[in-house]
C-alpha cells in the first residue's frame, strides 16, 4: 500500500482565505486592519527566513506586519524594550519573537514580557497554563495546524492510540495536550530521547507525529502498517547539488514510511505550510477578542 499524501500546502491555502475573509471583515467593522508585531534578534538564515515568510502572508492576507530588527547581541534591555513598545501599541494585536533567540537563555524572560492576549504564538505562560486547563487560549501555530489537518482529513482521533516523539514547548508538549483533551480524546504517548525502546512505543500507534528535529528518527519498520504520519521535521541538510546548498528532510524516513503507512505527510509541503496559515488565524482572532474585551 502506498500512504496518501496529506497536503499541507493545499490545506494552508484553504486556511489562509479564511483568515484574509476574516481580516477583511475585522477591516469592515473596526475600519483598521489587524496587526502583528514580530520581533527578530540576529540574522540567523533559517530564522530570517521564516520572518519573511510570516511578513508576505500577512500581506497576502490583509494583516499589517511591523518588523524590529535587533542585532544579534542585543542586550535583554533591549529586547523586553521591543516587547514593551508592541505591548503598548493598540494597533498591533499579536505579538510574535522569533525563536530561538542568539541568547537562547533570555527566552522565557521575553515570552514573560509579552501581553498574553496579544500572545499569538500560545508560548506565554498563561497561555500553556490555559492550555493545559482545558481554557480557551492561543494554541501554538504547529500543533494547532497539525490537529486542523487531521480533522479536516478525516482522522478518527477518539480513542486513538497517538505517539508523539519530541517532548519540545513549541511542538511536543502543546500537541500531546491538545490531542488528548476532551473533544480530542485521544490516548496520547510522549516519547523522548531518554525514551527505552522507542520503536515498541511507535509501532503501536494509529497517529504518528515525529518532531524529535533529527532526520532519520522514524523508519519504515517502526511504523504500524495502516497508520497516519506526521512529520514535523524540518531538517536541512547540506547538499551541494541544490541552489541554496541545502536540501529539507523531515524526521521520517519518507521513502520506506509511505509504502507501509495509510496517510503521510510530506516534507516540505506537509505541516511547514500549516504553523504560517494558524498564525495568521490567531493574529485575526486576537484582533477581536482585544476589540470585544474594549470597554
Ligand atoms: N521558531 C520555530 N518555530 C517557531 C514558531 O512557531 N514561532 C516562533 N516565534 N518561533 C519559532
Amino acid at each position: 500500500m502506498t500512504a496518501r499524501l496529506l497536503d499541507g500546502k493545499a490545506l494552508a491555502a484553504d486556511l489562509r482565505a479564511e483568515a484574509a475573509a476574516d481580516a477583511a471583515a475585522f477591516l469592515a467593522e473596526a475600519g483598521r486592519a489587524p496587526g502583528l508585531g514580530v520581533i527578530l534578534a540576529g540574522d540567523d538564515p533559517a530564522s530570517r527566513s521564516y520572518v519573511t515568510a510570516k511578513e508576505k502572508a500577512c500581506a497576502e492576507a490583509g494583516i499589517v506586519s511591523r518588523e524590529i530588527l535587533l542585532p544579534g547581541d542585543a542586550a535583554r534591555a533591549q529586547l523586553l524594550d521591543a516587547v514593551a513598545a508592541l505591548n503598548a501599541e493598540d494597533a498591533i494585536d499579536g505579538i510574535l519573537v522569533q525563536l530561538p533567540l542568539p541568547d537562547p537563555s533570555m527566552e522565557d524572560e521575553v515570552i514573560a514580557a509579552m501581553d498574553p492576549d496579544k500572545d499569538v504564538d500560545g508560548f506565554h505562560p498563561v497561555n500553556a497554563g490555559r492550555l493545559v486547563l482545558g481554557l480557551p487560549a492561543f494554541v501554538p501555530c504547529t500543533p494547532a495546524g497539525i490537529v486542523e489537518m487531521l480533522r479536516r482529513a478525516g482522522v478518527e482521533l477518539q480513542g486513538a492510540e497517538v505517539v508523539v516523539v519530541g517532548r519540545s514547548r513549541i511542538v511536543g508538549r502543546p500537541l500531546s495536550i491538545l490531542l488528548s483533551q476532551k473533544g480530542a480524546d485521544a490516548t496520547v504517548t510522549v516519547c523522548h530521547t531518554r525514551t527505552r525502546g522507542l520503536a515498541e512505543h511507535t509501532r503501536r500507534a494509529d497517529i504518528l507525529v515525529a518532531a524529535a528535529g533529527r532526520p532519520g528518527t522514524i523508519t519504515a519498520d517502526m511504523v504500524k502498517p495502516g497508520a497516519v504520519v506526521i512529520d514535523v521535521g524540518v531538517n536541512r541538510i547540506p547538499d551541494a547539488t541544490r541552489p541554496r546548498g541545502y536540501r529539507l528532510a523531515g524526521d521520517v524516513d519518507f521513502g520506506g514510511a509511505r509504502e507501509v503507512a495509510s496517510a503521510i505527510t510530506p516534507v516540505p509541503g506537509g505541516v511547514g505550510p500549516l504553523t504560517i496559515a494558524m498564525l495568521l488565524k490567531n493574529t485575526v482572532a486576537a484582533a477581536r477578542r482585544r476589540r470585544a474585551a474594549r470597554p
